[in-house]
């Protein structure tokens, strides 16, 4: 077990304030859509999405998915497999779809392709990290919380080996080589 703490880099207080501005600028873009969808991606997206959907002010259903990166690595593949689709039907509504971390791109590219496949009537993507300097692919993260450097980062969610997603803060565990 890693029983060390991870060095804070992004503090509680700074993620909910963030988190309530992201959900009121969301509520009042979708003030007049009908049927908005979230669709919170699993597992890392759990603790964002919770906070978010909580302090938006309009009507909104949830659905999840899951995806996997093939391989164990940190380092992304590319390869984004399908794990778990959404259950209901979401044909013709507003999706958001819901990330923890946009690293290379890939995994929010492959979502964003998903929900298209459901012929839903707009997809937009809330992130609440990005780490800017490692886009492969061009991908628009419409709601974003955080800009970072290359570093892997754990809590709020975030795991690294299935350790430290319930921190209330996001931490730093490793730099990482480029
Ligand atoms: P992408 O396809 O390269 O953008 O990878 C995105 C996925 O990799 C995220 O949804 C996370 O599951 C995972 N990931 C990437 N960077 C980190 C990190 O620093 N901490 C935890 N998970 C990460
Ligand atoms: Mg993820």
């Amino acid at each position: 077990m890693n029983e060390n703490i991870p060095e804070v880099l992004i503090s509680e207080a700074d993620i909910q304030s963030r988190v309530l501005q992201l959900a009121e600028q969301i509520s009042a873009d979708y003030a007049h859509a009908d049927d908005l969808v979230m669709v919170g991606v699993l597992k890392g997206s759990f603790m964002f999405l919770a906070d978010l959907a909580r302090r938006m002010s309009i009507p909104r259903t949830i659905e999840f998915i899951a995806v996997s990166s093939y391989g164990d690595s940190d380092a992304s593949t590319g390869a984004v497999r399908l794990v778990m689709d959404v259950r209901g039907n979401i044909a013709g509504k507003h999706v958001l779809i819901v990330e923890d971390i946009v690293d290379t791109g890939h995994t929010l590219k492959y979502l964003i392709g998903m929900m298209k496949s459901h012929r839903v009537a707009s997809v937009r993507t809330a992130a609440l990290v990005r780490k800017a300097d490692k886009a492969e692919v061009d991908v628009t993260v419409d709601y974003l919380g955080f800009d970072i450097g290359n570093e892997w980062v754990v809590g709020y969610g975030l795991d690294y080996a299935e350790q430290n997603r319930t921190l209330p803060y996001i931490g730093v565990v490793k730099p990482l080589d480029t």
